[in-house]
Parts: C-alpha cells; structure tokens; sequence
C-alpha cells in the first residue's frame, strides 16, 4: 500500500501542506517541535480514523481554527487511486470520505489502508498496563478482521449495560436479567480471544528467530495469553471456549453481584511476554525490552501483510536516536523488503549511508527534498 500524496489544512502547526512521497522509504527529518510527529499522525487518520497520540480530536486542530482535513491518494495492486479525506471539526464532528462518498460507519473502512506505527510510547508495551497490551492486539486485528471489529464494537456495547444492570438492579433484576447480555457477552467474547489467540500462536511461531535476528543472542521468547477464563492454552475451537466462559460466569456471578462489574471476558485479559520463562515485565533490561517491541511490531506488519496480502504502510516515530548500532541494523535489515515506510528523525546524517530512500527536510512548516 502506497501513500502517493499528501494535502493537510489547519492540521497541529500545519496551516497548508502538500507533499508527494516516494513509493519505498521516506525519511523525514527535522528539528524538534518542527512537525515530524504531526505528519505522520496526518497519515495515521487517513489508515484508522484516528490519533495515536489523543482521543480528543480537537486537539488536532490548528489554534484558532475550526476544523481540519486530511487529504491523502493511496495506490495498491488492489486499489488503484483511492483518495480519502477526513475532515474534523468540534461543531460537525468527523467525517470521512473515500474518492469523494461518505462513509458513514468508520468500522467498514478500517482495514482499507493498513498501517503500522512504532513510536517511543510503544515501549512501554511490555511494562505498561494490561489495557496498552490489549489496545495493541484490538488494533493490529481490527485491521485485519472486519468480524473482529464488529463483535469488539457489540461487547463493548454489552459489556456497558451488563455493568449497569450489575451496578443498578436490586438482586431479583439481576437474576431475571443477566442471561440476556451473558450470551451475547459469551458469544462476541469467544470470537475476540479466538482471533487474539490465532495471532498469539503466530508469534509464538516467529517471535523467537526475530527478537534473536536483532539482539544477536539466542534467547528463547515466548508469549501467553493469561485469559480471565482461566488456561484456554490448548482451546482452539470456539465452543469450548464458549462453554469455559458460561462456566466462569456462573462461578463468578456473586463475586460480580458484589463488585458491581463485569470481571470475566477478554476486556480483562492480558498477555505475558517471557524470555527463557521469565516476563519481560520483571525481568527485561530496557535494550531487551526495544529489542522485543521493534520485533513484535515488525511480525505485527507481517501479520497484517499476510493476512490481507498487502503491504502496510510503516510509521516509525523518532525511535532511531533511542537505538544502538546493533538494534539499528537489525531494524534497517528488516526494512528493505518492506513497502512503502516513513520514518522521522532528528538525526538526518545517520541514514545517509544506510538506506536507499527518499528524505526530507522539515523547516519552517515546509517540507523540502534533501
Ligand atoms: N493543535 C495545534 N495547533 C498548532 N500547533 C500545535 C498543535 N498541537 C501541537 N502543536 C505544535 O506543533 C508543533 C509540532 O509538533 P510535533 O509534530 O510533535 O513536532 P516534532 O515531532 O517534529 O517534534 C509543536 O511545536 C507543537 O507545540
Ligand atoms: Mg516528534
């Protein structure tokens, strides 16, 4: 997937920009402060409808304007001259357009424009709360999934109304009530921690090989899914799943009744990262812990790669000044067969020898070649 150009109105510092991209890897570099962060977050609306870096759309609007729009030509073998526009106002709200049509469901068009972004926030994957870990998986397989998409949107939704009924209803309601959202939540759950596992099991099978490619060692790295329906390790089928669900719900019905909440479903599961049987989490040097993102990022664009048998486009935030030697070859090894890729920098003379790309100065909200 190729980002062929680029239009951004009143969007962070950038009032006006129009920039054509180069089909392999763009550098971009830049002072601090200059908009290098914003320009990728531009491209990132135009894959997910939304920012890594807030929640709050508004944020992303210039000072002093009232809305933005993000303009961007994408091409595949598939897709030939696809422009999407999303535009985002605090009065109107947020809209979006593929070659001039509305789309009004943001969720049909996830997955049209893959991408995949490495940022310094990433690193905290590993040591972050169990909600970052989960974020990670609900993304990377919303990209890749259309029903996984669709049942995270129901059991949010289920989740939320059962927890009102929990918190609300006097014990009788409860009773008489709580099996209308229980088999929803049993059956869009199990679909959620089916496909999270189906990606658990594909990093399991390559994670190894490309955490040691980097850290040249020859540790062994593994990942478990710690599910909140107990050990679903060698649950592959969906009815069993379903089954040890409803049997959890059963258990745990006057833990929830006291609690007020729901406590069992894939909202409340996380993943272990291990190196030799120990987590990352405890046990990981900070190199350690990069050198397990970058290569859980890349299987991640592997994943989506091939699953929907194109190439994502690659976002890689400033992470280079945070890298050494090593970790930078192994990361620079894994991007010459990658697609089309953006990676931002302040250091513009660490890539000139390493890379045949297109680069990019970033100065005075301009964007000029180098
Ligand atoms: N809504 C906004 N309107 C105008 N400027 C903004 C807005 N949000 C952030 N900025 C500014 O945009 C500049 C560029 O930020 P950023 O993209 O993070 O730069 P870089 O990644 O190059 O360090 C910063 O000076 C920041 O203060
Ligand atoms: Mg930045």
């Amino acid at each position: 997937m190729q980002l062929k150009d680029l239009e951004i109105e009143n969007f962070r510092n950038f009032l006006d920009l129009k920039v054509i991209f180069g089909n392999g890897i763009n550098i971009i570099s830049g002072m601090n402060g200059e908009g290098k962060t914003s320009i990728l977050e531009a491209i990132y609306y135009l894959t997910l409808t939304k920012s890594f870096r807030t929640s709050n759309d508004t944020h992303a609007i210039s000072y002093q304007k009232e809305h933005f729009n993000i303009l961007g030509r994408f091409s595949s073998e598939k897709l030939t001259n696809t422009n999407i526009r999303l535009f985002s106002s605090e009065k109107e709200g947020k809209h979006l357009f593929v070659n001039k049509k509305e789309v009004k469901k943001f969720s049909d068009f996830i997955g049209t424009i893959p991408a995949v972004i490495l940022t310094l926030e990433d690193l905290r994957l590993t040591f972050g709360g169990p909600q970052e870990r989960r974020k990670f998986l609900d993304i990377l397989i919303s990209q890749v999934s259309p029903l996984y998409l669709q049942s995270l949107k129901i059991y949010r939704r289920t989740l939320q109304q059962r927890n009102a009924l929990l918190s609300g209803g006097n014990k009788d309601a409860i009773e008489k009530q709580i099996a209308i959202w229980d088999g929803q939540l049993v059956e869009h759950g199990s679909q959620i921690i089916l496909s999270r596992a189906a990606f658990i099991k594909f990093l399991n099978q390559n994670l190894t090989e490309h955490y040691n490619h980097i850290s040249t060692r020859n540790d062994s790295i593994r990942v478990h899914y710690r599910s909140s329906l107990g050990d679903i390790a060698k649950t592959e089928d969906n009815t069993e799943i379903k089954a040890k669900f409803q049997k959890k719900l059963h258990l745990m019905f006057r833990y929830e009744c006291e609690r007020k909440s729901s406590v069992v479903g894939p909202h409340r599961d996380d993943i272990d990262f291990l190196k030799d049987d120990k987590n990352f989490k405890n046990f990981s040097s900070q190199g350690e812990n990069k050198t397990l993102v970058i290569a859980l990022k890349f299987l991640e664009w592997k994943y989506i790669s091939r699953e929907r048998n194109v190439k994502p486009i690659l976002l890689l935030d400033d992470i280079f000044g945070e890298l050494d030697e090593h970790r930078m070859h192994g990361l620079l090894d894994f991007l010459e067969d990658i697609g089309q890729a953006y990676i931002t920098t302040t250091m513009h003379d660490k890539f000139k020898e390493h890379l045949a790309s297109e680069k990019y100065i970033l100065k005075d909200r301009k964007l000029y070649a180098a």
